[in-house]
C-alpha cells in the first residue's frame, strides 16, 4: 500500500456494524484507490468479486470520491472514505470532503448537469449530503447489500 493511499487511520466508534473508514489525498488517484479499497473491503467482508451489488457500490464510491476530488477539494486537505454494513442490511457509504459551503443538490429532483449523481441516484436506495463541523460535508449513500455471507463476518465490528 503506498503511503498516498493510506494517511491516517480514524479510531472508530464502538459499534457491532462492521465499518471501515480511510483517509485518501484528494487526487484523481486518491480516488481511484478509494474504489479498489472499497471494493477489497467488501469482499473481505463476503461480498462475491464478480457480483452485481459491489459492482453498484464501487460505482457509487467512484463517483462521490470523484466529486469529492474535483468540486470538494482544497489544498492540502484530503477526503474521507466511510463504509458501514447496516443492521437494515444496506450498505451506507459516506464520502466527506472539507468544501462545506458547496452542497451538491441533495433532492433528487434538482441533480441535473453531470453524470455522476445521476448515477448514484439510480443505483443508490437513498442518499443526501449533511454538514461535517466545523466546514467539511459528508455525502452519503445507502446501496442494497450482497447476500451471500455478508454483513456480520464471524469476527464481527471489522474496523480497517
Ligand atoms: N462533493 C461535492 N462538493 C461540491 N459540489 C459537488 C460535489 N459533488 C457534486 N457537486 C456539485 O454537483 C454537480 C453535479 O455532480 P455530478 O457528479 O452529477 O456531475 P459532475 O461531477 O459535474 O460531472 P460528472 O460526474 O459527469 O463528471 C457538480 O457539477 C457540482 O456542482
Ligand atoms: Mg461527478
Amino acid at each position: 500500500m503506498t503511503s498516498e493511499s493510506a494517511e491516517v487511520e480514524i479510531p472508530q466508534p464502538a459499534t457491532s456494524a462492521p465499518q471501515f473508514t480511510q483517509l485518501f489525498s484528494a487526487t484523481r488517484r486518491g480516488a481511484r484507490l478509494a474504489r479498489l479499497l472499497a471494493v477489497e473491503q467488501l469482499v473481505a467482508w463476503g461480498w462475491p468479486r464478480d457480483g452485481e451489488r459491489i459492482d453498484a457500490a464501487a460505482l457509487v464510491v467512484a463517483e462521490l470520491a470523484t466529486n469529492a476530488v474535483t468540486h470538494g477539494r482544497l489544498d492540502g486537505r484530503g477526503f474521507r472514505l466511510g463504509l458501514a454494513l447496516l443492521p437494515s442490511g444496506r450498505l451506507r457509504i459516506e464520502v466527506t470532503d472539507p468544501r462545506g459551503e458547496h452542497l451538491p443538490a441533495a433532492s433528487r429532483e434538482a441533480v441535473e448537469g453531470g453524470r455522476g449523481l445521476v448515477i448514484v441516484d439510480a443505483l443508490a436506495t437513498d442518499w443526501g449530503v449533511h454538514p461535517y463541523p466545523p466546514s467539511g460535508k459528508t455525502v452519503w449513500a445507502e446501496v442494497s447489500a450482497a447476500r451471500t455471507g455478508v454483513g456480520h463476518p464471524a469476527s464481527g465490528g471489522t474496523c480497517q
